[in-house]
């Protein structure tokens, strides 16, 4: 299935590339980032500052250091926005942060990528509106991408059922 729904962590899957929720920065930080840089080890974190920032609704792409353990090639720091209400552009710049995040993934000959739920911790975006955006573009993108699987991983049992509700609403329309 070309779209996956899990619960889960996003440092333990096995797919070929694994997205991050950085900052434009490009510093680190906590949450799937903090969870990332620790399981990939101190050598994502140079290789993503050597690269100095990437503007909000971008994406950078680094190898995957220590997680090569595990199978995964490639490390992808997409930069969400921050909520301020919704209209400020945001769900164009998830929309976008998402769709690059894709497009480095198949650059880079990936036929599987997970995300978690780019900008719905610290940045703020309620779930139930960052759902559609994500899933949206991640099903547009499949449409010209057929041999690619995405997988969302979203970490609590509540935000899964909300990213399948999303998804049962899409599919309706
Ligand atoms: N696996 C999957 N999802 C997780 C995990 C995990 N191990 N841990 C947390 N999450 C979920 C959160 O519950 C949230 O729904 O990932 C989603 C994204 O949360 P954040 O990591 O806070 O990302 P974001 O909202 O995009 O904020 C980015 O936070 O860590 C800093 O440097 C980062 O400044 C940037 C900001």
């Amino acid at each position: 299935m070309p779209l996956e729904l899990v619960q889960g962590d996003i440092a333990a899957q096995r797919t070929c590339a694994v997205v991050t929720a950085a900052n434009k920065e490009l510093m680190g930080g906590g949450g799937v980032d903090g969870v990332i840089h620790r399981a990939a080890g101190p050598g994502l974190l140079r290789a993503i500052r050597a690269l100095g920032g990437t503007p909000t609704g971008t994406a950078v792409i680094t190898p995957a250091f220590d997680l090569e353990r595990q199978g995964v090639r490639f490390v992808i720091h997409a930069v969400g926005p921050i909520w301020r209400g919704g209209q400020a552009g945001e769900p164009e710049q998830l929309a976008a942060a998402y769709r690059r995040s894709l497009e480095l993934a198949a650059e880079h000959g990936c036929d599987s990528v997970a995300f978690p739920a780019i900008s719905t911790g610290v940045y703020g975006y309620p779930p139930e509106q960052a759902a559609p955006v994500a899933l949206r573009t991640i099903q547009a993108f499949l449409e010209d991408h057929p041999a690619m699987t995405v997988r969302v991983v979203l970490f609590s049992v509540g935000s899964l059922h909300v990213f399948e509700q999303a998804a049962r609403a899409l599919d309706r329309n």
